[in-house]
């Protein structure tokens, strides 16, 4: 199975749902349909209306982050898995770089990973390095701390999705190398694979992947699917990213 997640961030109003009908009346008559799942991740604002419309369908709905506590707690502006869940998501980001950015500790991630885990949300826990790790050869310590930190062998890896994110390739059009992607890749799994007894959960990629670069990240077989950011924001870009995906 691939998984196509788009990662919509501060973007959409209830109008919006047009690209996700777009992109559901493409992958009803797409001949490899059943190959992959799309999974659209759109602010907390349009979850439950956006998951009431696609109920039936087979587009996922998920949320971009949840808080670190269960169910109900006096946070001012949070929203934790068991509310998100109530809404109709059937999956939720954790640990996008904006929000490790914004304060998120290992522990806070953990505990995010295991509420939304228990209130059956599946989980798309995001990794990658910032420039400054990648320059100096840092890379696969920093993933590994990541991973090792906050994954848990007790965690249900069939739950779990990994989504390698390089930081410095967020947003800005530059891309891993081949080579330097398939090694990094298939170091993920390596680790994931220590953590829960040689079985590893899908590893996605993420970082300005568009209709173009989809066709060299294509080639390496280990990548199980894409979280893309910018171009899920127009249905053409985002079929485009399945499209030639398969051709
Ligand atoms: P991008 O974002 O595709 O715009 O680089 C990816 C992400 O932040 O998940």
């Amino acid at each position: 199975m691939r998984y196509f997640i788009g990662n919509w961030k501060m973007f959409g109003v209830p109008k919006s749902v047009n690209i996700l009908n777009k992109i559901n009346s493409f992958h009803t008559k797409d001949k490899n349909r059943k190959k992959y799942r799309v999974i659209i991740t759109p602010p907390y604002t349009l979850i439950q209306t956006y998951a009431k419309s696609f109920k039936n369908k087979k587009i996922y709905i998920g949320s971009q982050n949840c808080y670190q506590k269960e169910q109900f707690s006096s946070n001012t502006a949070a929203i934790s898995p068991y509310m998100i869940k109530s809404v109709g998501a059937k999956y939720t980001l954790v640990g996008h770089s904006d929000n490790r950015g914004e304060g998120d500790t290992d522990t806070m991630l953990k505990n995010k990973v295991h509420f939304a885990l228990k209130n059956n949300l599946k989980v798309v826990f995001c990794i990658g390095e910032n420039k400054s790790d990648k320059k100096n050869k840092k890379t696969f310590s920093v993933l590994k701390k990541q991973l090792t930190k906050v994954l848990d062998k007790k965690f249900d890896k069939n739950n779990l999705i990994i989504a390698y994110e390089p930081i410095w390739s967020i947003g800005t059009g530059k891309i891993p190398t081949k080579d330097e992607l398939e090694k990094t890749i298939i170091y993920i799994k390596k680790i994931l694979k220590k953590i829960f007894k040689k079985k590893s959960p899908a590893v996605l990629y993420g970082g300005s992947v568009d209709g173009d670069n989809v066709k060299l990240f294509k080639e390496i077989n280990e990548i199980d699917g894409f979280l893309v950011g910018g171009a899920s924001k127009s249905s053409k870009k985002f079929i485009d990213i399945i499209k030639n995906y398969y051709r």
